[in-house]
């Protein structure tokens, strides 16, 4: 397979990046930061297309997070939806599959059940607006598509300095520098590994899996205050984390409850394992989150 990878700088990016990398089902990988391809630029995206001529362009781009879409909504709209139009269109001309990573937050979380890939999407800030805008425009671009919705990423760090480490890292960071964490009880979602995700996207695009939407998460749900208790414990890292209330601690609405489930096609496995192996996984890959390495008071 020939991929040409969009947004390969940020959290995601650098993981499907060094997984394609390693995967000798890709044959050729092109792996674009914002300063090489620009989504928002039309001509930009259509040159590379044209250049690489890639089976698939896997679009992580993204304006996140949500507060920041908030107040940016135009830059939002520019890259969350224009981007992948310009993706899915030029992908249409070479017959190429666009693959466009979508969140959970295109859901208003009001329910208790978790989200099948066609529930009823109902987004309540910019960012859950304009990441839908950005399913439909890869639906509408290209009769061959994948939207890939996933949720509450952790992993190895952005290549990109602009880009933020994932929750799991941010708060090992600051539970071994001393400091006493606030996070959020009441969102409840579905925590999934970057690694596991790569590799999903990469076994849908090689067992050529029809186009459509899928739901593609660890099993498992989890609030963010679990997720953190969670890691800090695996770590060994003695913190005291108070469990809060989400409408104290942002600005744009979130979801509450927003776990995702759905099928797979037969050929995507690792992603079906619980989010805390997952984690398991990672924390013990990245070895400079570990206690013992740490510099811990
Ligand atoms: N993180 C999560 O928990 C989560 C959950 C569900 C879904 N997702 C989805 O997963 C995808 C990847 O998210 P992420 O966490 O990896 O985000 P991220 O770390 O913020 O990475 C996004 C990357 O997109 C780049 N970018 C921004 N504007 C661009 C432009 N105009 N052209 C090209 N590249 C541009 C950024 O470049 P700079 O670094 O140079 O700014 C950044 O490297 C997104 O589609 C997101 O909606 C994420």
């Amino acid at each position: 397979m020939r991929i040409l990878l969009l947004g390969a700088e940020g959290l995601l990016g650098t993981t499907v990046w060094a997984t394609a990398e390693a995967d000798p089902r890709v044959t050729e990988l092109v792996a674009a930061g914002r300063a090489d391809v620009d989504v928002t630029s039309r001509d930009a995206v259509r040159r590379a297309v044209l250049d690489v001529r890639p089976d698939a362009v896997i679009n992580t781009a993204a304006l996140m997070p949500a507060d920041l879409c908030d107040e940016t909504p135009e830059a939002a709209y520019a890259i969350n939806a224009l981007g992948p139009r310009w993706v899915s269109q030029a992908c249409a001309g070479i017959d190429a599959v666009p693959v466009y990573v979508s969140t959970d937050f295109v859901f208003d979380g009001a329910g208790s059940q978790p989200y099948p890939p066609d529930g009823y999407p109902r987004p309540v800030q910019t960012y859950g607006i304009t990441k839908l805008a950005g399913e439909h425009e890869t639906r509408l671009g290209s009769e061959r598509y994948l939207v890939t919705r996933s949720a509450c990423l952790f992993g190895p760090p952005p290549r990109s300095p602009r880009a933020r480490r994932c929750f799991v890292d941010r708060v090992a960071e600051k539970a071994s520098a001393g400091g006493d964490l606030k996070v959020v009880d009441n969102v409840i979602t579905s925590p999934t590994y970057t690694r596991d995700l790569a590799t999903t996207i990469l076994d849908l695009l090689y067992h050529k899996a029809p186009s459509g939407t899928y739901h593609a998460v660890n099993q498992g749900v989890a609030s963010w205050y679990e997720l953190c208790r969670t890691a800090l414990d695996r770590l060994g890292l003695p913190a005291q984390v108070t469990p809060i209330q989400e409408q104290n601690y942002t600005t744009a609405p979130r979801p509450l409850h927003t776990p995702l489930t759905g099928t797979l096609p037969d050929g995507v496995r690792r992603i079906r394992r619980p989010w805390q192996a997952a984690l398991d996984d990672y924390l013990v890959q990245y070895p400079a989150l570990r206690t013992d390495e740490r510099d811990v008071a």
